[in-house]
């Protein structure tokens, strides 16, 4: 059985989609005790600890894939958020297990955050709009993980995991216009507009922290790009257009 941590999560859910019953999954409502066999598991920094990990060896787990970030080998942002993932990659190298190393950059899920804006008036407001990254499809991460999880040829591998086209902030914008036929803006507005903004949408402060350091440098340099989702899934990794066709619902 394969242990997936995180399971509710975008990642998460999708993996527990393509392992079907060969699959449990954790989030913080599910009790660890109900299982008697793992096999691997993915570890979600945000969801998981070592003593989890811990957990799952004493109970016959030979594997770990981490979904790690491709800030740990293409600094960016508050050096906080890059030791999180150092540490859980740390976890894994350390946990006796064969380990599997998943440096994503930004899931496109993240979108999701301008879901509310377009659908009120097709105006997002944000700050860097000119910020370049080769935005990942969950999708895909899930099913670079589970190949990982299944097969030991992984083991000991780091994997940098994006999508296949750099694109500003604003022509992704533009792309979920595309997917909802209609004319979206993007309002660029300080930075320091944008983080007031999270905080009186409720959101904790560690949001703007975390989104507005890593968008400064990728304004100032575009993120990293690989072709590693092609070669390990044998297809082209999905672009952000497909993405936002598949998910417009969500921004009408
Ligand atoms: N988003 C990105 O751009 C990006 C890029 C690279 C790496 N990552 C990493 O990839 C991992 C998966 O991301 P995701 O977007 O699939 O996940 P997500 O949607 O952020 O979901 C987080 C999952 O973690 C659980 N969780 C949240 N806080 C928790 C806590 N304090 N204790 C235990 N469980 C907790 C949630 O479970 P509940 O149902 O209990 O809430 C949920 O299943 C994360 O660790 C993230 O840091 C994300």
């Amino acid at each position: 059985m394969m242990l997936i941590t995180g399971a509710t999560g975008n990642v998460g859910r999708e993996a527990m989609r393509l392992l079907g019953d060969r699959a449990v999954g954790l989030s913080r409502a599910t009790p660890l005790g109900t299982v008697a066999h793992v096999e691997g598991v993915l570890y979600s920094p945000r969801a998981a600890t070592p003593e989890r990990l811990a957990w799952a060896a004493e109970r016959g787990a030979k594997r770990v894939v981490v979904l790690s970030a491709a800030t740990v080998s293409h600094p960016v942002g508050d050096p906080r958020f890059i030791a999180e993932f150092t540490a859980a990659e740390a976890a894994a190298r350390r946990s006796g297990l064969e380990w599997t190393i998943l440096r994503s950059t930004d899931y496109a899920a993240n979108a999701l955050a301008w879901a509310p804006q377009l659908r009120r008036g097709g105006v997002v407001r944000g700050a860097y709009p000119g910020a370049v990254t080769s935005t990942v499809d969950e999708r895909d991460v899930a099913a670079v993980a589970v190949r990982a999880l299944l097969d030991p040829a992984h083991a000991g591998r780091t994997y940098l995991l994006t999508g296949p086209q750099p694109l500003t902030q604003a022509e992704k914008v533009r792309e979920l216009g595309r997917a909802t036929g209609r004319e979206p803006a993007f309002a660029e507005i300080t930075p320091e507009q944008a983080r007031q903004g999270m905080l009186a949408a409720g959101l904790p402060a560690e949001i703007p922290d975390r989104l507005l350091g890593s968008l400064a440098d990728y304004a100032r340099a575009p993120g990293p790009s690989s072709t590693t989702v092609a070669e390990l899934l044998g297809r082209p990794a999905r672009t952000f257009g497909e993405w936002a066709d598949d998910h417009r619902a969500a921004f009408l």
